[in-house]
């Protein structure tokens, strides 16, 4: 199966709901509104003049909120339709912002550039079949002292929501609608890999990047899967038997 091919189509109708959603908010962003959360924002706190690469940027609203933050942004993604609207967003906002179409692991056949900060996040991982091809994209793509940069839902919620937590020889292929308030009945054919936290960090290890920290949390800033319960505003948790399931992890990692 061309898994690309699948994916890409899943997403390209993904983008034009997405772009339509409350979930994403593009008049909001458009008004002024920062897109990305206080996990990411506490981690990269001065992007200012920083050259930032953004893998899997989908339709560019977070991208556009670190370039507002002062940073020179490439966004990256398959999706030819959310290249389509982020550049179209970049040009009307005249923020410093260029969105390339491609797949993660061909990015590296038309990059010769190397960035200080490599960003991604949210909903990254599930669709790469590979992440030790992944990673060393990554430790290409970075100068020397270069900073990498991951917030991703954690494997423990695929665990829940009734998928495996350990990486298959095989991958999950769903016919699913998108995670938006306004996804109505419309479905798409996904095909989905799953990679334990193990595998994300020896991957990064693998690629030669120096891990400075790891962390989880134990809330989504997004609703978006079933069973989430909004405790405070933006933070919404799955208990269970009495505790919280760990929604989200990250990763901060330096090129040597
Ligand atoms: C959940 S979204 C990214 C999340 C982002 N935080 C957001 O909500 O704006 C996942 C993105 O990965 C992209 N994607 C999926 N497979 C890809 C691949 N092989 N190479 C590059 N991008 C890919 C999709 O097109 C989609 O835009």
């Amino acid at each position: 199966m061309d898994y690309l091919a699948v994916n890409r189509n899943a997403w390209n109708q993904r983008t034009e709901i997405h772009v339509e959603s409350e979930f994403y908010d593009v008049n909001g962003f458009l008004d002024g509104n920062c897109t990305l959360n206080d996990i990411e924002l506490a981690a990269l706190p001065n992007v200012k003049d920083k050259s930032l690469l953004h893998l899997q940027c989908h339709f560019g609203l977070d991208s556009l909120s670190w370039a507002r933050r002062g940073a020179k942004v490439t966004g990256v993604d398959l999706s030819d339709a959310a290249i389509t609207k982020a550049t179209q967003l970049a040009n009307q906002t005249k923020l410093d912002a260029k969105f390339i179409c491609s797949d993660v692991y061909s990015f590296t056949e038309i990059n010769n550039h190397q960035f200080d900060i490599v960003f991604t996040s949210y909903g990254t991982i599930c669709w790469l079949p590979c992440l030790k091809q992944w990673a060393e994209v990554i430790a290409s793509s970075l100068k020397s002292g270069g900073t990498f940069y991951m917030a991703e839902f954690h494997p423990c919620y695929d665990l829940i929501a009734g998928y495996s937590y350990f990486d298959k020889s095989h991958p999950d292929i769903e016919e699913e609608a998108t995670y938006s308030e306004n996804a109505g009945d419309e479905t798409s054919k996904v095909v989905l890999w799953s990679h334990a936290m193990s595998t994300v960090v020896n991957a990064l290890i693998g690629a030669g990047l120096s891990i400075k920290e790891v962390n989880e949390y134990p809330y989504s800033p997004y609703n978006c899967f079933e069973g989430l319960i909004e405790t405070e505003k933006g933070k919404y948790v799955i208990p269970h038997k009495g505790n919280n399931v760990p929604l989200v992890f990250s990763i901060k990692a330096k090129k040597r």
